[in-house]
């Protein structure tokens, strides 16, 4: 990525750590590439720009999701098919978006980077923290 941040839109707070460093790794990436986005939708990059970014989201939402779906089956997590619907409801999103945006039929916009921004916050602090206390109390 070679595009200079101006003004990032996902700010990463020690509040967001689980205590799981691969997962907390995988939370930054995740913020670093929305702030990508964000700063591409702002300096109003050319299509293909955008469009390699939004590809990179949706692939690294995925892997990630993958992640924690493969940590909670190892461990029969009681909570995992309410996690995986949360994750499989995202998903959908992206790659509706994405689709929408390759068929040049929606823009990119600044709502959708806090959008990104506000769920990822939201599902951090709220299942993801929960399941990794599920697993560090094991
Ligand atoms: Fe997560
Ligand atoms: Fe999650």
């Amino acid at each position: 990525m070679t595009l200079t941040l101006t003004k990032p839109i996902a700010y990463w707070h020690s509040d967001y750590e689980t205590g799981n460093l691969q997962v907390d790794q995988e939370h930054q990436e995740l913020f670093e590439i929305v702030n990508v986005l964000h700063d591409a939708v702002v300096t109003k990059q050319d299509f293909d720009t955008t469009y390699e970014i939004l590809n990179r989201l949706a692939s690294h939402t995925v892997e990630h999701f993958q992640t924690e779906e493969a940590l909670m089956l190892s461990v029969n997590y009681p909570d995992y098919e309410r996690h995986k619907q949360t994750h499989d409801h995202l998903v959908n999103k992206v790659s509706h978006l994405l689709k929408k945006f390759r068929d040049r039929d929606t823009a990119i916009t600044t709502d959708i980077t806090q959008f990104l921004t506000e769920w990822l916050s939201h599902h951090i602090k709220g299942e993801d923290q929960k399941m990794i206390r599920f697993f560090q109390n094991k």
